[in-house]
Formats: C-alpha cells, structure tokens, sequence
C-alpha cells in the first residue's frame, strides 16, 4: 500500500511551488464537497426560518403543545361558556358523565339524583343556581362548609363537563325518592 501510494506521489503533485514548499493535489472528496455546500444552504434556510420566521424553537414548540393541551382538556374548573353549552347538549358526554356521577356522586346525591345528605338533582329547585356554568362552578368550587367537595381537585377537566352534563340531564327526571325541593326555583 505504502509503496503504490510513494509510486504515484509526483502527478499528486500541484503545480506550483512557493518557498520551496510543493503541495498535494489532494482536493476533497465530491460528495463532502457538496455536503457542506448544502449545509451552508440550509444554514440561510434554518435561520430564515427558525429565528426570523415562523418556525419554533423547543421552547416555542413546548409552550404551544402545552396550549393545545391545555384547550383540550380544561383544568382546575375552568371551561370556556360555548365549550360547556355545546357539550352539555351531546348524549356521548352525558353517557360519560353519567359514569362519573356513579363513581363520585350517589352516596350524597342519590343513584338517581333524587337526593341524600346532598339536595335533589332532578327537581327545578338550586341552592346555586342551574344553568350549566351554575352547576359546574358548583360541583368544580364545592360548598365546603356544607360538605360538598371541590371536584375540581379530583376530577379531570373533561370529567367535570361530564358530570356537569349529567346533571344537567336529570333535571325533570323522576327519582324513586326525591328530596324535598332546597332553594330558588329556577
Ligand atoms: C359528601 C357528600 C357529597 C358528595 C360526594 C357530592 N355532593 Fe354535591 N352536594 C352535597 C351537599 C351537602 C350539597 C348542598 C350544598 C349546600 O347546601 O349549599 C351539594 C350540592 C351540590 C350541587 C348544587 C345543588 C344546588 O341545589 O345548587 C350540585 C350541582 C352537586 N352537589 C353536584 C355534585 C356532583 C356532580 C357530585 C359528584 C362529582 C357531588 N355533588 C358529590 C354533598 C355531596
């Protein structure tokens, strides 16, 4: 190998001489050449793109996805108006809903919101109001003082829209032992 490579030294020999100094015609490979052509290309790209346009830094992309996040699944009993009124009125989340309430809410409210220590869910008759946004400050904030729990603290933000919308759906229904009717009519 080292005696090929002495063999051919002197056509690798550039053509030119300075201060007796001969150099190698030894240029770079093609494909290495191109390859950091193009990233200088891509550089001009990247930095029009990333820092002067609209692309994300991980930052960036973090606070973002963070957002989309944070939209598709409200916490700590928050949910815009519109969000609520379109959910509320859809069967799949009263469905969802309905499993929450079973999990959470019969020991005070009854299997069929008739009522227990917790008041009548089905009657036309709040303590705090019954409007959807009413019923899901209520059940997210709680009464502590009445012994009603702050679900927000134990439920998911889509949970709490459920319930909400399960709730909403029994007013008008007929409990097998409804409670006496507590606070305002609506
Ligand atoms: C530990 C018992 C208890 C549990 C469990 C409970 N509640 Fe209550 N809830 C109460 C009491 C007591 C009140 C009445 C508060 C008051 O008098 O101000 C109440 C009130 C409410 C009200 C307001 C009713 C009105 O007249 O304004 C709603 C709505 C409600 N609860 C929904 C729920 C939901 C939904 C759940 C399950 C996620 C739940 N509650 C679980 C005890 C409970």
């Amino acid at each position: 190998m080292a005696e090929s490579k002495k063999a051919s030294v002197d056509q690798e020999i550039a053509g030119h001489e300075y201060d007796g100094i001969k150099e190698y015609d030894n240029p770079l490979p093609r494909w290495w050449l191109w390859l950091f052509i193009l990233s200088i290309f891509w550089s001009v790209v990247y930095v029009v793109y990333f820092h002067l346009g609209p692309g994300l830094d991980p930052e960036g992309e973090y606070q973002a996805e963070m957002a989309a996040a944070a939209a598709a699944h409200p916490q700590g009993g928050e949910v815009a108006a519109a969000d609520l009124e379109a959910k509320v009125a859809d069967p799949a989340v009263v469905a969802a809903g309905k499993d929450v309430f079973g999990k959470n809410c019969v020991a005070c409210h009854g299997p069929d919101g008739g009522g227990l220590v917790g008041p009548n869910l089905a009657d036309d008759f709040f303590i705090h109001g019954g409007t959807p946004a009413d019923l899901f400050r209520t059940i997210s904030e709680g009464v502590p003082e009445k012994g009603m729990l702050a679900w927000k603290k134990m439920l998911k933000g889509d949970e709490l829209v459920a319930v909400t919308a399960y709730v909403k759906s029994l007013r008008g229904t007929t409990p097998a032992n409804p409670k006496a009717p507590e606070g305002q009519k609506l």
